[in-house]
């Protein structure tokens, strides 16, 4: 009976406190009951008693010995002890068990004792006695009783006429004649009909091995376990049926007594379809039948708990009852009143099963028999059916609480605990915790739980997909436990809900003349998120080319302008974008947001242009180049290679009189330029070109716009070096000592001579030379005031009177590495007039200068050595090959003494 998961305890184990073995609890708790209809008594304990207890039934005999009944027992002397899934013991005993008091087969009194103990040793159990009398005597001639776990028929043995056993049992009494007519008298002896052969047994053998014979004062009984080793399944009309075909005999001296003590009781007969339980029993079973030629049905009836119903009753609670000539069929409904449905777990997931105790007594008369009354016990469950438990969402997102509700359970399943997130607790706590949960009870009598959890609950999960939502995600297990076998299982509901709350970090960059900084203020989203440049993950540890604060709430990241974390990038305004990108990352690795700070910085900061004329000049990687290998960068001269490489950036130090460096001039600074290039390999136009320039002006500053080619290079704003000039006065015509600027003003005599060097400091530029334009005295230190005195015109000793300059050629000695760098002349020293009277004071030398290539002087006219009369100026090519500067003496302050006074060494002015 597969299908059937009925369980048959005989000792069940339960839970029940402080009861005690009284009567008034015995009748509280037990029924007892005659059912002579199906011949059985029955008693009925209710799991409010039981539960958890070990009980023990023994039945009670004559003599008032106790005989415990155990399974074996059970079925060889009709006793049947069942549980039901609600934890109920039912015990039932045939009226004609083994120690039922029997008198005049119609008052059957039943004595059974009940032991209810904590331990299933049964020490110190309860005991009472409980004694049935029933009365029964509308036997028919035959009674067969298919029990749940025996089969039991009973045959009256009154005497018909002897010769009629032979006639009309041509198949079996015909074979077992021979045994009985040879067997030992007084003696009841059993034959049981096999398929291929007879088997002969004393009742006391046939008693050992399990079957139950005896005989009361009218009738013989037999009775066998389904599973006999003599009973054979047979198929009638599609069903199975265990059949014992038996011949009981007692031979007398002078007769046999033979009687047919065959039975047959369904064992597959029950169909489940999805909602109804379908049972049907042929009523034609052939071994019943034997030797009968016809039959007619006395009554069919059926009935539940033991209870026959009437049609009413049937219609009433939805069942089906029909039977045509050949079947019998019961259909219930799952559900139907009558029946309950319990809660079960298997492989750890819920289900239920409806259980139904239902009986069917068919009888018939036929000419053989006479009456037989062929009653079915069928104690029927449906198999187990995976109930998954329904979870429904009533999230409200306004009232930020997520409600879910789970269900439907029947009453044996209770909510035991839960965990939410990845905090376990009993029910009992969880109300304390904030959260809720309520179980709500239907009209059916089943029940649903509502849990609700505030959306900001730290254990609700709080995740970010990319949009403006943050998903707010409940993660429930439910533990439940089925009474009253105490089983759990575990349901887990998984409820999300976006709500529109993301805030994502935000970041706000700067830099400053060293630094690239980023200050990023963390939203609710990146709690796992970490900061990646490139593919390097920051830290806050110490790290050289970067510093990351962070204080729970923001974090600055701060990247040294010149670090190989940042990225170049050249711009149109001859500017170079320098570029700090970061990445932030969740903990897949995945990107979800990335800040950059991009500053420009002018290109002129990676050239250095020292007074000296060195130039250094850093070459850094840009973004449009990205295959660039600094190593490999070049300048014009392509022997010029550069001094330090980094993965990122080459540095170049050079004069700028070697590695192609061009010279050029404007009016307001002499420029030196060169160019970092990068070429392909087998290309012949660079893929890299970074033009560097370095401008020197003499004392002023200068910042105009340079004008640079397109592609492919990088605008370069040029670096600015400084050029000094000075105009010192020597003690003698040795130009070996001047005068320091602390010794000023210098005292002179009239007429005095008066050796002035103009000098071009710092250069290291051997192709420069410096020249003359014109040189001037005034009395104010303002080289523009006047009155003013011609010294040199047009790089010309002024000859206009006998008192004119003479000029003195340099040599290079310890003191001037570049004898071109510096130009000498002498004038006498003199006074101003002004109507008449001398200009007593300060005298002050100016000179306006040229820095001309001295490879190429005839580049310019200017820088000729040639004297040019004024007008030839006019008209000189617009490129320019020199750089002009003024520079100017200390005050020079004239000795008075009368006599030394000469007019014709004055200056007369207007
Ligand atoms: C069984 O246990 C319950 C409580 O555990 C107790 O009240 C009762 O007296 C016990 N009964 C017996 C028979 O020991
Ligand atoms: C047979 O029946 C008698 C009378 O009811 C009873 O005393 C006896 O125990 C029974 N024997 C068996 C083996 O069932
Ligand atoms: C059987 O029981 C009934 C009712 O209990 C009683 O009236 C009757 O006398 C009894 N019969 C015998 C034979 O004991
Ligand atoms: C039985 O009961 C006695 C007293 O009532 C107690 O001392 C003893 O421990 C109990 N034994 C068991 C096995 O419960
Ligand atoms: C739960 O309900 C909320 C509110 O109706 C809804 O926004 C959300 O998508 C639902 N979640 C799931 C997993 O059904
Ligand atoms: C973190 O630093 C930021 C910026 O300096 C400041 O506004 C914020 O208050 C700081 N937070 C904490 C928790 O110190
Ligand atoms: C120029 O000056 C720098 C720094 O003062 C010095 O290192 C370098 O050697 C000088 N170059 C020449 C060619 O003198
Ligand atoms: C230019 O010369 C003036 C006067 O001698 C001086 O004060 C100034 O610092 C110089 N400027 C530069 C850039 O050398």
């Amino acid at each position: 009976m597969a299908s059937n998961i009925l369980f048959r305890l005989y000792f069940f184990v339960g839970i029940f406190a402080s009861a005690v073995w009284t009567h008034k609890l015995a009748t509280e708790f037990m029924s007892l009951e005659c059912v002579p209809t199906l011949s059985l008594a029955r008693i009925y304990l209710r799991a409010g008693y039981v539960l958890d207890k070990h009980v023990r039934f023994s039945a009670v005999d004559q003599y008032g010995r106790v005989h415990e009944i155990n399974r074996a027992l059970a079925m060889q002397c009709g006793y049947t002890i069942s549980t039901d899934f609600r934890g109920n013991i039912e015990f039932r005993a045939s009226l004609i068990s083994c120690y039922s008091q029997i008198v005049d087969d119609r008052n059957f009194t039943i004595t059974v004792q009940i032991d209810v103990a904590n331990t299933s040793d049964m020490k110190n159990a309860s005991s009472c006695l409980r004694t049935l009398s029933c009365s029964y005597f509308s036997w028919r001639p035959r009674e067969i009783l298919c029990e749940t776990n025996y089969m039991e028929v009973s045959v009256r043995r009154e005497i018909p006429q002897i010769q009629d056993f032979i006639q009309d049992e041509p198949d079996d009494w015909t074979e077992v004649f021979p045994e009985a007519a040879s067997g030992p008298a007084s003696v009841w002896q059993v034959v049981f009909h096999l398929p291929s052969a007879k088997k002969a047994m004393l009742v006391s053998e046939a008693q050992s091995v399990g079957y139950g014979i005896n005989t009361t004062d009218s009738r013989i009984l037999l009775r066998a376990p389904f599973d006999a080793s003599e009973a054979r399944e047979m198929n009638v009309q599609g069903v199975t049926f265990s059949v014992l075909r038996s011949s009981t005999f007692y031979k007398q001296r002078w007769m046999i007594l033979l009687v047919d003590t065959a039975v047959a009781c369904p064992v597959d007969d029950i169909k489940f379809t999805k909602d109804t339980i379908i049972w049907s029993i042929p009523k034609n079973i052939d071994s019943l039948l034997v030797g009968a030629s016809y039959y007619n049905d006395i009554h069919i009836v059926m009935g539940v708990n033991l209870h026959k119903l009437s049609s009413t009753d049937i219609s009433k609670k939805n069942y089906l009852f029909s039977h045509d000539h050949q079947t019998i069929t019961v259909q219930i409904p799952v559900g139907a009143e009558g029946g309950y449905f319990k809660s079960h777990v298997r492989e750890g997931k819920h289900g239920i099963t409806y259980s139904i105790n239902v009986f069917l007594e068919h009888q018939w008369d036929d000419d053989r028999w006479g009456a037989t009354k062929h009653t079915i016990i069928k104690e029927i469950t449906t198999p187990f059916k995976h109930v998954p438990p329904v979870i429904t969402n009533n999230t409200i997102p306004s009232r930020k609480l997520f409600n879910v509700s789970i269900g439907t359970f029947l009453t044996d399943t209770k909510l035991v605990s839960l965990t939410i997130g990845s905090e376990s607790l009993a029910v009992t706590e969880a109300n304390k915790r904030g959260y809720s949960i309520s179980e709500i009870k239907h009209p059916n009598g089943s029940t649903s739980y509502i849990v609700t959890v505030p959306f900001d609950s730290p254990n609700v999960k709080k995740t970010y997909d990319g949009g403006i939502d943050r998903i707010y995600t409940l993660n429930i297990i439910y533990k439940f436990q089925v009474i009253p076998e105490n089983q759990v299982f575990t349901e887990t509901a998984i409820v999300s809900c976006p709500v529109p709350d993301a805030v994502l970090p935000d970041a706000v960059g700067y830099c400053d003349k060293e630094h690239l900084s980023l200050m990023v203020t963390r939203g609710n989203v990146d709690e796992d998120w970490l900061p990646f440049l490139s593919n390097l993950l920051l830290t806050t540890s110490r790290h050289s080319g970067y510093t990351l604060h962070d204080n729970g709430t923001h974090f600055l990241l701060q990247v040294l302008k010149h670090s190989s974390l940042v990225l170049y990038e050249s711009l149109q305004s001859s500017d170079i974008m320098i570029t700090l990108p970061l990445d932030m990352r969740d903990s897949s690795g995945l990107t979800m947001k990335n800040f950059s700070i991009s500053c420009s910085y002018p290109s002129k900061d990676l050239i250095e242009c020292l007074p000296n004329g060195t130039m250094i000049v850093t070459a850094v990687k840009l973004v449009e180049v990205p295959d660039m290998d600094p190593s490999q960068l070049a300048l014009r001269d392509k022997n010029c290679r550069p001094t330090l490489v980094t993965e990122e950036s080459a540095t170049f130090i050079f004069n700028v009189n070697s590695c192609g460096t061009v010279r050029k001039f404007n009016q307001m600074a002499m420029i030196y330029e060169n160019d970092v290039l990068y070429f392909r390999p087998g290309m012949s136009d660079p893929a890299y070109q970074l033009k560097v320039a370095c401008w020197y002006t003499i004392n002023e500053t200068i910042v105009f716009p340079y004008g640079f080619e397109s592609n492919p290079a990088p605008k370069v704003q040029p670096g600015f070096g400084p050029l000094a000039l000075v105009m010192r006065l020597f003690k003698d015509l040795t130009y070996s000592d001047f005068y320091e600027d602390t010794e000023y003003p210098i005292v002179r005599y009239l007429r005095q001579s008066l050796y002035f060097e103009v000098e071009l400091l710092y250069s290291e530029d051997p192709q420069l030379e410096l020249f003359l334009d014109n040189c001037w005295s005034t009395t104010s230190s303002d080289q523009r005031s006047s009155p003013q005195w011609d010294v040199v015109i047009n790089s010309c000793e002024n000859t206009e009177d006998s008192h004119e300059t003479l000029f003195h050629p340099v040599m290079n000695n310890s003191r001037l590495r570049f004898a071109s760098h510096a130009k000498r002349f002498e004038v006498k020293m003199f006074t101003f007039i002004h109507d008449t009277k001398a200009l007593l004071g300060e005298v002050y030398f100016h000179c306006s200068v040229v820095i001309c290539d001295a490879r190429d002087p005839s580049s310019d006219l200017l820088c000729a050595r040639i004297c040019i009369p004024d007008k030839q100026r006019f008209g000189r090519s617009a490129e320019m090959h020199y750089l002009h500067g003024h520079v100017s003496s200390g005050a020079v302050i004239l000795m008075v003494d009368g006599k030394e006074q000469n007019a014709r060494m004055t200056k007369s002015v207007d």
